[in-house]
């Protein structure tokens, strides 16, 4: 048995003083979301749950400051993500992460960068991260749930290409939202999805 090495109650307390109630109840249900996909596939559960509890800890910091924060610690921020701001509560998340609440952790820190647009080739970890964003209990708009939260315990590729897939079914209505990361991980992971059914 490994011996627990994250103070999950202080991170929790902490986050508290900057997430709004929705918020936190979101991020909750993301931590014992990615506990129970851990558990199924293999990965340390306890590292599931700080990215899980970590993954929105910059979501709450107003846009201005999300961007003289960025500014000020060299965090690159493309013209894309100027106009889409609140894609960077996702690497800024990364960096308060590491900085505030002392996660040093690197496959910790990659959840969070990648956990809103996801990418090509993720660790099971990153899925379970991203994935467990898109299915927590609170979770109501995204279509096909209910079909989406089974798929997640029992194929991560399938169940990282249909999100993916509604994903960007979502957003095409407005294709200037479109972050070019979301369509390469789309590509990868219908490939992935393509050869495994090809092999069978
Ligand atoms: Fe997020
Ligand atoms: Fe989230």
């Amino acid at each position: 048995m490994e011996e627990n090495k994250f103070d999950l109650l202080k991170i929790s307390k902490k986050l508290k003083k900057y997430l709004d109630e929705e918020r936190l109840w979101h991020t909750l249900g993301v931590m014992h979301t990615a506990a129970s996909l851990a558990m199924v596939y293999d990965v340390n559960v306890e590292r599931a749950q700080v990215a899980g509890l970590l993954h929105d800890c910059a979501k709450c910091i107003p846009t201005k400051k999300k961007i003289k924060l960025c500014a000020e610690n060299d965090i690159p921020v493309t013209k894309f993500e100027k106009d889409h701001p609140f894609l960077l509560h996702a690497k800024l998340g990364a960096w308060v992460a590491r900085n505030k609440y002392n996660i040093k952790d690197t496959e910790i820190l990659e959840s969070i960068v990648w956990h809103t647009t996801g990418k090509e080739d993720m660790t099971d970890f990153e899925k379970i991260i991203y994935i467990a964003d898109y299915i927590e209990p609170a979770r109501y708009k995204a279509p096909r749930l209910a079909e989406i939260r089974k798929l997640a315990f029992e194929d991560l590729d399938l169940c990282m290409y249909e999100i993916l897939k509604d994903t960007l079914f979502y957003l095409d209505e407005n294709p200037d939202d479109i972050d070019q990361a979301t369509i390469r991980a789309y590509d990868y992971y219908k490939d992935v999805i393509t050869k495994k059914e090809n092999t069978k």
